[in-house]
């Protein structure tokens, strides 16, 4: 038998109530923070990839999908969400249309990682990206916006804070960080080794213990500040104080896309295992101008959906609509008009074959319909149908005029 990919899940039945539930849910609040849906292509030339989410990055250097077409063009899966944004964003010239341009999406992401619980290969995002913001309430805003979104799912979570610096300050910082760690001598791990050559920061984010020990005295990234970031940095904290965000700063979060500068945060969950991540962002003020666009300020953040389905409280979900069924075959026809009939004002679904009253109001019940109407012999001679409504119990029998 054909099975799925690994690492690539089918979503069916309650899991897709769920996934749809957490949809609606952060398209409303997206919407109402004043963001407009834009849609991307799944798969775009490689190159958009390589040189936004950057070579040095475990995406790029090991995640990607990527092939040949059949027109000889390098192409790739999209493994994240905002290349594709930015790049119609410039494509459409806004960038030098200048304003205030927000942004939502939601889709698949692939990423050939190694696959566990929380951990997929195809996985689906929602995110927001704003461009033509140089204000870091805009950071703050979006930070608000992920919690009230968590908040509106029943998700408690840990927010983790840092700031990546700019131009200013990183280019030093770099240089102290790239002098510390090569004092480390051979004992780091041959991904450091490689990211000392391709953006050494993301030694910060090795996941191999012994590294992580060596890199405990690492000089850090929010001491060496410019007074610019700085500023900013205390100011998103202040704005999130006053608004009753909390927040934790992790100086090593420096996340796993090169993009970004300034502000970097990450959403956590204590209650998922070790894949806890369940968004992240940051500003990516450099990216427009480096895939070719006019400098735009920018900011975004995505949420993992997989991962937000396995702690989203579902609301009760009350009966509603009809079960119609025939207890006689010769009552199909008519069952069937009447379906048709409601379901123009209300949700309706039918049994096509003809059973007993048991077999119906069971049925009924498991598609949590709010009535039960049934037609046998004695309601077809009386041009009648027989009524449960299966919250409060009552039955009665109504003209089929009427129904
Ligand atoms: P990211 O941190 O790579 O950021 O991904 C965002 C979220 O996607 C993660 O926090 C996690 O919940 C989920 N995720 C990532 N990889 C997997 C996976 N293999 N399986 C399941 N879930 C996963 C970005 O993608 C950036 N584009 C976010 C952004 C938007 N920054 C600015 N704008």
């Amino acid at each position: 038998m054909i099975q799925s990919l690994r690492g690539m899940n089918d979503i069916l039945s309650e899991d897709y109530e769920r996934f749809t539930h957490f949809i609606n849910t952060a398209t409303d609040i997206a919407q109402k923070y004043g963001y407009h849906f834009i849609e991307t292509p799944l798969l775009e030339e490689t190159a958009l990839f390589k040189r936004s989410v950057g070579e040095s990055s475990d995406i790029v250097g090991k995640e990607m999908y990527q092939f040949i077409d059949k027109g000889e063009n390098d192409v790739c899966l999209r493994p994240e969400g905002t290349a594709g944004v930015v790049r119609a964003f410039i494509q459409k010239k806004l960038d030098k249309a200048g304003g205030t341009h927000r942004y939502f999406y939601h889709g698949p992401m692939f990423r050939y990682e190694r696959p566990q619980k929380g951990r997929l290969r195809e996985f689906h995002q929602f995110g927001v990206e704003s461009f033509g913001v140089d204000s870091v309430y805009e950071d703050a805003t979006m930070i608000m916006m992920v919690s009230d979104i968590l908040k509106a799912l029943g998700i408690g979570y840990r927010l983790q804070l840092n700031s990546l610096g700019d131009n200013n300050c990183m280019p030093d910082y770099r240089n102290k960080l790239v002098k510390f760690v090569q004092e480390c001598g051979d004992e780091i791990c041959e991904d450091c080794v490689r990211r000392l050559e391709t953006n050494p920061i993301r030694v910060l984010d090795c996941k191999n213990n012994s590294c992580q020990t060596l890199y405990e005295g690492a000089p850090k990234l929010i001491n060496c500040l410019c007074q610019n970031c700085e500023d900013d940095f205390s100011s998103l904290k202040k704005i999130l104080e006053e608004n009753g965000i909390d927040y934790e700063i992790d100086t090593n979060l420096v996340r796993g896309l090169d993009y970004y500068s300034k502000t970097a945060f990450e959403f956590v969950s204590d209650n998922i295992g070790s894949q806890s991540a369940i968004a992240g962002g940051g500003r990516y003020d450099r990216l427009v101008e480096f895939l070719d666009g006019r400098p735009t300020p920018a900011v975004g953040f995505a949420m993992g959906i997989e991962r937000l389905m396995e702690l989203i409280v579902m609301p009760e979900i009350s009966r509603d609509g009809y079960f119609i069924g025939a207890m006689d075959a010769e009552a199909v026809d008519l069952v069937i008009q009447l379906t048709q009939k409601k379901r123009k004002t209300d949700k309706a679904t039918v049994d096509y074959k003809a059973k007993n009253l048991q077999k119906h109001l069971k049925a009924a019940d498991k598609a949590n319909a709010k009535f039960c109407c049934v037609i046998g012999s004695e309601e077809l001679r009386n041009g009648t149908i027989w009524v449960k409504n299966l919250e409060d119990k009552i039955e009665q029998t109504i003209n089929i005029g009427d129904f």
